[in-house]
């Protein structure tokens, strides 16, 4: 790699424009140019725990030579060919045939995409297809949760529930509807007396097909542990009281696993916490563990035998030219291998519940109103009042900030640090993420 010094990096890159950042700022001034397990090498001698396993994908550590030779032979011997009509490849095949009943039972049909917004989006395409082959073409809106991220395409941007991703690109699309997320530290919706937060959630679901009409709803869309908005696990009684109410007016459900898949929480597809199934499945991210670009949706036995009723002449008219890459899928086999040979989910529980005890301990601080989590994915918020829960989006920053300084890469999600480090880190670097963390708010307290 050609050595340049930091600052003559940071002005090249201007020339690209960064996802979700200012187009006159300056990129991220970290330049990463190496990454060893859960350590990040800057341009600059820096070394960095990276918190967040990239954008909680990275979930098999940086720079395995494994996965790095899979991408090797592959490209060697086929990088890609199309997936279109008639065509197939090795490993999209070996792939598709090993995520068959992995996640759920049940769900044994795979569409590859290149990543988590085009799996969405495919999820919203396949849930009206499925409807109009059922004789109900009326039904094609989309519940989903505020707070939610479903991905940057233009229907993803509008089922996502978080305003600043959408203000810039109205009008708003029609068909999304949002509803309040089930979230135990401070619910937004209505609470009747001796309701549970999981019932009025799930509830509000229920009204709001009836609001819209069960005829014109075609699916309801949830992360199963909501990440980018604040990292909200939600209570157990939820998700099998939202299977019913979808079971009872006939709307699909579509679980976002592109977080919370391949073993992050501490199974290896999260609904399992809870015993339901989906009837899609979104996935992506650490299907790879970011080692290459892949996503895709699995479906139900029931949604794809319904899709073979289609006339001989009627092709499903949906993919991407990426739809099945085989160099993707050859890293993402590897990658699977490598996550069942480490026990990944194991390792999620296990460590996530020493991060959690270790997060908890920082409650101490005046401004961390709660500390929550499930496996290796956990969320501290931080409030000006702890009575109040008045979030502090400001300090938030400023120890986002400080524990930067400190070698520890976080992310401020308004007033939330999310934590989403690789399944592959140890028992001392989950400590070391307290440590450098208590540190950061200690420099800022
Ligand atoms: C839950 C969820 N769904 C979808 C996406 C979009 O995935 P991608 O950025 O690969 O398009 C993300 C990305 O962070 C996500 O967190």
């Amino acid at each position: 790699m050609l050595k340049q010094d930091t600052a003559t990096w940071i002005e090249k890159d201007r020339k690209q424009l960064h996802p979700t950042y200012h187009p006159k700022s300056h990129a991220n001034p970290l330049v990463v140019e190496r990454g060893e397990g859960v350590w990040l090498y800057t341009t600059d001698g820096q070394k960095i725990l990276d918190g967040m396993a990239g954008l909680w994908n990275v979930n098999a550590g940086y720079g395995r030579e494994e996965l790095a030779k899979a991408a090797y032979d592959q490209m060697k011997d086929l990088a890609f060919t199309s997936n279109f009509s008639g065509m197939t490849n090795l490993p999209s095949i070996q792939l598709a045939d090993k995520l068959a009943s992995f996640a759920y039972e049940g769900l044994n049909t795979t569409m590859f995409t290149s990543g988590g917004s085009e799996a969405n989006d495919t999820a919203f395409k396949t849930a009206r297809y499925y409807w109009k082959r059922k004789g109900k073409p009326g039904k094609y809106k989309v519940i989903a949760r505020k707070g939610a991220y479903h991905g940057i395409t233009l229907a993803t941007t509008f089922a996502t529930g978080l305003e600043k991703y959408q203000t810039m690109f109205g009008p708003a699309m029609e068909g999304f509807v949002h509803i309040p997320a089930p979230n135990p530290y401070r619910y937004e919706g209505t609470l009747k007396t001796g309701e549970t937060i999981g019932q009025a959630a799930a509830r509000e679901l229920e009204e709001a097909i009836l609001r819209e009409g069960q005829d014109t709803v075609a699916a309801f869309i949830a992360e199963p542990v909501m990440g980018v908005g604040g990292v909200i696990v939600p209570p157990d009684d939820y998700f099998p009281l939202v299977r019913q109410i979808c079971d009872k007016y006939e709307v699909l459900f579509i679980a976002d696993e592109v977080i919370t898949g391949f073993g992050r929480t501490g199974e290896w597809f999260a609904l399992n916490h809870w015993g339901v199934k989906p009837d899609i499945l979104s996935f992506a991210k650490a299907i790879t563990s970011g080692y290459a670009q892949l996503g895709g949706i699995q479906l139900s036995d029931a949604i794809r035998e319904t899709m073979e009723t289609a006339a001989d002449a009627e092709a499903f008219m949906h993919g991407f030219t990426y739809s099945g890459h085989a160099m993707a899928c050859a890293v993402g086999l590897k990658n699977l291998e490598i996550m069942e040979r480490e026990e990944f989910p194991k390792r999620a529980r296990e460590l996530g519940k020493r991060l959690l005890a270790g997060l908890q301990t920082l409650k101490e601080f005046s401004f961390v109103g709660d500390v929550r989590g499930l496996g290796l994915v956990c969320g501290v918020e931080i409030v000006s009042d702890k009575e109040s829960k008045t979030a502090d989006a400001v300090t938030t920053m400023k120890i986002f900030k400080a524990a930067q300084e400190r070698g520890l890469r976080t992310r401020p999600l308004g007033n939330i640090l999310a934590f989403s480090p690789p399944l592959s880190i140890n028992e001392e670097e989950v400590d070391e993420i307290v440590k450098r963390l208590g540190a950061a708010m200690d420099g800022i307290a």
